[in-house]
């Protein structure tokens, strides 16, 4: 979400306190978050809070001299790449429909060209009321995306459809609709690019109930395809079991062995551009049992083969070759020069390699990486799985940008 600019509307329901978990998640995802509070949502939460949290002067009237003069409403609703209503209140809803405009919230709503993206809360006979459900039917056909109401416990007591939706739940559909809006931008750096990204670990069986597996997370390789994404590629993630959230404006394949993410990985050839984070296992067992093993007098030995080599197979497709094949060297040790050999051996174009001594980077947040390329090492200083990813999908863009009908050199 770098360098994304958000303008939130927080509307006078109970559930605004939510909001400051909101701007404190966009922001950390490296958004800009600027905040138009109604005359309601200040009896709910202060514009001191929400102006410490998304480190912005915070806009609540629309009679204010110095507002207006500092930042018309006209230009508060330009400046935004996605405007977000959170809580939205029934009230702020209905205003909505009517194009009402008697305050700043609802003035800038009128106003704005940029998409709408709303969080309904409110109690659930509000909710189930057939005034709003009217008025969300309308806006859905205005083109307004909704994202809720959650079922639960209410503030006042009562059970159903009201709840606004989490912080991280509704982070992850801004995060979408600012794939979706990238995706259709004819101006996106990698609109029309296909990539194939593998992330995560595969589990190899050993019978029905046990596997062997490793310690990948799919963080790094998520991340990866949410940011190709983002700026507009058409993205097929393959990705081996993990806890990560599917990204939004992705297609992901969800497999368990390194032969299934190969079968994955073909079937979703021909690509542009093969990026390859996951950790694949490098031996399988011989004949997985069909039965659970019982357990005997004697430790079972296990006969291990070779998993078929997904990054070597793809990078001598021959005529499917993707134009760009990245892999990944997780090392303990000697990380460049086993990077290097890896370029050559494997066939591939760009090596990023990390250090995974120690567990220095599995489910970790931060990631040290290095770029092996057939020109050189680029050191990266050491950043978030996001900011590595952020930075990997801009050196795509330029490679995109200037050999990516050639080579990839
Ligand atoms: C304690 C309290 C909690 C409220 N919570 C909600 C709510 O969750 N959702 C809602 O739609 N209205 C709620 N309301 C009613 C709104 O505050 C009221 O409709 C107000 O006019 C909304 O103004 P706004 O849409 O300009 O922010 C609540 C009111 C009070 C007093």
């Amino acid at each position: 979400m770098k360098d994304q600019r958000i303008l939130l509307i927080i509307s006078g329901g109970i559930a605004a306190y939510k909001s400051l978990e909101l701007i404190r998640r966009l922001r950390e995802q490296g958004a800009t978050v600027r905040c138009i509070l109604t005359q309601a949502a200040t009896e709910f939460v202060t514009p001191l809070s929400v102006a410490a949290l998304s480190a912005q002067p915070v806009y609540t009237e629309i009679f204010s001299l110095k507002d207006e003069s500092e930042m018309g409403h006209i230009r508060l609703s330009r400046e935004a790449d996605l405007v977000v209503v959170a809580p939205a209140t029934g009230d702020i809803l209905a205003k909505m429909v009517l194009g009402i405009a008697d305050d700043l919230a609802t003035a800038t709503l009128l106003a704005t060209n940029r998409p709408v993206l709303v969080a309904p809360a409110m109690n659930v006979h509000m909710w189930h009321n057939p005034a709003t459900q009217r008025n969300i039917a309308q806006l859905q056909k205005d083109g307004v995306t909704i994202v809720g109401p959650a079922e639960g416990p209410l503030a006042d007591g009562e059970f159903g459809p009201g709840r606004v939706v989490e912080p991280p739940v509704l982070v992850e559909a801004i995060r979408g609709k600012l794939a979706g809006l990238a995706a259709d931008d004819s101006s996106a750096p990698l609109r029309g690019a296909r990539v194939l990204v593998t992330s995560g670990p595969t589990h190899e069986a050993i019978d029905p109930v046990r596997y062997i597996a490793n310690r990948s997370s799919g963080k790094q390789g998520h991340a990866i395809a949410a940011a190709l994404a983002r700026l507009g590629a058409q993205v097929t993630l393959v990705a081996g079991p993990t806890q990560e959230p599917n990204p939004p404006g992705v297609q992901t394949v969800a497999v368990e062995s390194a032969s299934q993410m190969l079968a994955a990985c073909q079937a979703a050839l021909p690509t542009d551009i093969a990026i390859f984070a996951a950790a694949v296992a490098d031996w399988r067992v011989a004949e997985a049992s069909g039965d659970k093993i019982k357990k005997g007098a004697t430790a079972p030995s296990l006969h291990l083969v070779e998993n078929p080599d997904i990054l070597a197979t793809i990078a001598t497709a021959g005529p499917r070759r993707p134009k760009l094949v990245i892999g990944f060297a997780a090392e303990t040790d000697t990380l460049i020069d086993n990077a290097r050999s890896k370029l050559a051996r494997k066939n591939c174009d760009w090596i990023v390699a990390n250090s995974v001594a120690r567990g220095a980077v599995f489910g970790q947040a931060d990631n040290l990486v290095h770029l092996v390329t057939a020109s050189g090492v680029e050191d990266w200083p050491r950043l978030s799985k996001e900011e590595v990813a952020e930075r990997l999908a801009r050196r795509v863009t330029d490679w995109m940008k200037t050999s990516g009908n050639k080579d990839a050199g």
